[in-house]
């Protein structure tokens, strides 16, 4: 196989939603990688320049979780995260990041709280979905459970 076409292959497999197997992550390039087959990653956050500073925010994504719809990231202390769907609870579009302690979503005015993602102004009348996260000090890891 020529070296352009082969590289290509790789690229469409570990862009792929849930298609990197472990073979193939090790010539990936990214700042994240599972660490169990039930939907836990880490992010690796010396490689997210948002997520350096307390009140940081930034949206990754990491198919197939979350329907392979981004999250949002948020980093509310030293060692405190919140991780949510960006998917609107009113009609799915996706949410911006946060302004001013909260969370916009543009297509119908909803806001949601940037602390817990309870619903600040509607028409969305549900929180948004958060997921579990747990911030690793000693390796700089956040771990997200899907
Ligand atoms: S889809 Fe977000 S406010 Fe309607």
């Amino acid at each position: 196989m020529q070296p352009k076409r082969r590289e290509f292959l790789k690229a469409a497999l570990c862009v792929g939603a849930g298609l990197c197997f472990p073979a193939l992550l090790a010539s990936c390039s990214s700042e994240t990688k599972p660490t169990e087959p039930g939907g836990t990653v880490e992010l690796d956050l010396a490689t997210v320049p948002e997520l350096q500073q307390v009140g940081g925010a930034v949206k990754k994504t990491f198919a197939p979780h979350n329907g392979g719809r981004p999250v949002l990231i948020i980093r509310l202390g030293q060692s405190e995260f919140v991780v949510f769907s960006t998917v609107c609870t009113h009609q799915g579009c996706e949410v911006e990041l946060p302004q001013g302690g909260a969370i916009p979503c543009l297509c119908h005015g909803s806001r949601f709280a940037a602390a817990d993602g309870h619903v600040l102004q509607g028409p969305a009348s549900r929180a948004l979905p958060r997921f579990a996260s747990r911030y690793d000090a000693a390796r700089n890891v956040l771990l997200i459970t899907f």
